[in-house]
């Protein structure tokens, strides 16, 4: 049976209305899991979720341990992740406020722990990753947007940069020609490792700022948590109707 994480990110911190049952702190072969894990209810339906940056925002994107974030899901029975981000936007559909489901992602992150594969696991796969975002959940995710007239930008490449700064606007301008839309700090490795252990995976991505170079003005923390509590309200409804709607 379907077992559903949702992963938060910035101004995801916490899932407001969610039942907790309880919460566990982990421990993995890739160290503990920073924050405990949140077992709880949604309604009636079963969810796990997982802070990356804690309840406090303290784990900057390339010290989150995505391994063991990943591998404590797949060991408590998770099959299906929802992971979201909130993302700077580059092209201009993508502007501050709207919501957008990738389609695929672009990795300019570096020194991240970002397979499970090493040496000592005494195995190598190559995994197959054409399609990051698992095409089956995005679609739902999207048939539920369009139920509940929350608008959702369908496709989209997410570019994957280090943080924790911004990016200057040179950067933003190859990661347009690139072929990005969204510009973020922690899709990856996190998409990638969830493949790796057969997790259907997809992420909801927050325009909380336009990008470096882009919106005429520098970007600043206090203009993004005004967008960003607005779209935490939206997505905090369409996941909850997601959710629900798996159950029906
Ligand atoms: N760049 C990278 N990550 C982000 C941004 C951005 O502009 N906004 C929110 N997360």
């Amino acid at each position: 049976m379907a077992k559903y994480a949702i992963i938060g990110g910035t101004g995801f911190e916490e899932w407001l209305g969610l039942k907790i049952n309880r919460q566990e702190t982990v421990n993995t072969p890739y160290g503990y899991v920073q924050f405990p894990i949140t077992y709880g209810m949604l309604v009636d339906i079963p969810v796990i979720f997982l802070s990356r940056h804690g309840p406090a925002h303290i784990t900057p994107p390339h010290q989150v341990n995505y391994r063991a974030n990943i591998w404590a899901l797949k060991e408590a029975g998770v099959t299906h992740v929802v992971a979201i981000n909130a993302v700077g936007g580059i092209t201009v559909d993508a502007h501050p406020g709207a919501i957008l489901i990738p389609d695929q992602v672009i990795d300019y992150t570096w020194g991240r722990s970002h397979t499970f594969y090493e040496v000592e696991s005494n195995e190598l796969v190559h995994t197959d990753f054409t399609y990051p975002y698992d095409t089956c959940l995005r679609a739902q995710l999207l048939a539920v947007g369009r139920r509940v007239n929350i608008p959702l930008i369908a496709n989209g490449t997410y570019g994957a940069c280090q943080g924790p700064r911004f990016e200057t606007a040179a950067e933003i301008n190859r990661l347009e020609k690139d072929g990005c839309n969204v510009v973020g700090m922690t899709g990856m490795p996190e998409a990638s490792l969830a493949r790796e252990v057969s997790l259907a995976y997809a992420a909801c991505c927050m325009v909380v700022n336009w990008a470096a170079g882009r919106g005429g003005k520098v970007i600043s923390m206090e203009d993004i948590t005004v967008v960003l509590k607005e779209s935490a309200e939206k997505v905090r409804f369409l996941l909850s109707e997601f959710l629900q709607e798996l159950h029906r």
